[in-house]
């Protein structure tokens, strides 16, 4: 299967590197560096041209080099991606992004053009967390799994937004919910139907990775959606708990309020397992999620892991490391060591200081 692989790198002014250029190896890159130096800045440099957002901030003026106006990060990839060109430039108030020249629109194609994995230590929260972790892991594995995705889940945001307006300020009544219910059940009824789907199609790798990784235990992921069913009992659903918005103020129930329950042995993993299953579990569902997004999409996603292994102990390094040779494609891994990395072909070298980063 082909992969998306980045050939050339260039950033400009982004947080603290003011200029980079590398052009990466097909396979391993490492990128070494002591803490503050700029790693995580080059992985979230590469991250921006996949999913067109920070996974640390939501302010993009924070991504901006201190004292600048405007920042730049270009990539060229080959492979499954072969060509293409994508560039994001922004500033305090704007952004653009194009691909080979052209505007990209927040519509799905772009995410399942790029498909990308990250990994990083504050996902390790994603058993013990709250649901909304779970979600957003959820979520961003379905922008890039099925096209649809994301206008539906938008639009879904939308109606909540006004339904939930209607409800703080006590405006109602049935017949004013009414129009907000219908669409809330078409989006809202598709959305869980997709995610099901996407979870089943996890389920099976999952299982396999975490048999592997615990030698034996048996772990499960299920979806669990506070509405089932489709448009109609969806909406019937919708209307029962009317009341119960009413007093609350805000919509209750919907995919905004599911959860993904992860279970070991049979029991809820975030209330029994140890730290041991629950690291387990973490990289099961990233490996889980590479090898769906891999079906879905046709390519084998970009991996992005940023200083994961100091998180793990050495069994689940050695299969973490394990499964990134046999996955294939490309692969970007911060850490502070590098010999942390038990990776000794196809590798290139990068060390960074101060957002400078050199090969070897
Ligand atoms: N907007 C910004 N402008 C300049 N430097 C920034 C900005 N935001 C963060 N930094 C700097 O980036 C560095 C952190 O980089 P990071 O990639 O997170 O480090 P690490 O190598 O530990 O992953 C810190 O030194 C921080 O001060
Ligand atoms: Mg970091």
């Amino acid at each position: 299967m082909l992969s998306v692989r980045l050939d050339e790198l260039s950033i400009v002014h982004l947080r603290n590197i003011r200029s980079a250029r590398i052009e990466p190896c097909p396979r391993f890159n490492v990128i070494s560096g002591r803490n503050g130096m700029g790693k995580s800045n080059l992985i979230e440099g590469i991250y921006l041209l996949g999913a067109l957002r920070s996974f640390r901030t939501a302010v993009r003026g924070e991504l901006l080099m201190y004292g600048e106006e405007r920042a730049r990060v270009t990539g060229l990839f080959g492979d499954a991606a072969a060509g293409i060109r994508c560039e994001m430039t922004w500033t305090r108030g704007e952004r653009t992004v194009t691909v080979d020249g052209k505007d990209v629109t927040a519509t799905g194609m772009h995410f399942q053009m790029l498909p990308m994995v990250l990994f990083h230590p504050a996902m390790m929260d994603i058993v013990q967390g709250g649901p909304e972790i779970r979600r957003r892991f959820l979520d961003r594995a379905m922008f890039q799994a099925d096209g649809r995705y994301p206008s539906i889940y938008r639009a879904y945001q939308r109606v909540l937004a006004n339904r939930n307006r209607l409800l703080r300020d006590g405006r109602s009544d049935q017949r004013a919910l009414a129009p907000f219910d219908t669409q809330l059940a078409d989006a809202g009824s598709r959305m869980v139907s997709m995610r099901a789907e996407f979870v089943d199609q996890m389920q099976p790798f999952f299982k396999d990775a975490a048999e592997r990784i615990s030698e034996g235990g048996v772990a499960e992921m299920t979806y669990r959606p506070s509405i089932r069913g489709a448009q109609e009992e969806y909406a019937r659903v919708l209307a029962d708990k009317a009341g119960v918005d009413r007093e609350r103020r805000f919509t209750t129930a919907g995919p905004h309020a599911d959860d993904l329950v992860f279970l070991m042995e049979g029991h809820a993993a975030r209330r029994y397992a140890s730290q041991g299953q629950q690291r387990t579990l973490v990289l099961a569902a990233k490996i889980a999620e590479t090898r769906a997004l891999a079906d879905c999409t046709g390519r084998i996603p970009l991996l992005l892991f940023d200083d994961v292994s100091s998180e793990l102990d050495r069994d689940r390094n050695r299969h973490l490391f394990a499964f990134l040779q046999s996955m294939g494609g490309q692969v970007f891994i911060t850490t502070t060591h590098r010999d942390y990395i038990h990776i000794d072909e196809h590798r290139a070298d990068y060390s960074v200081v101060d957002g400078t980063f050199i090969p070897g």
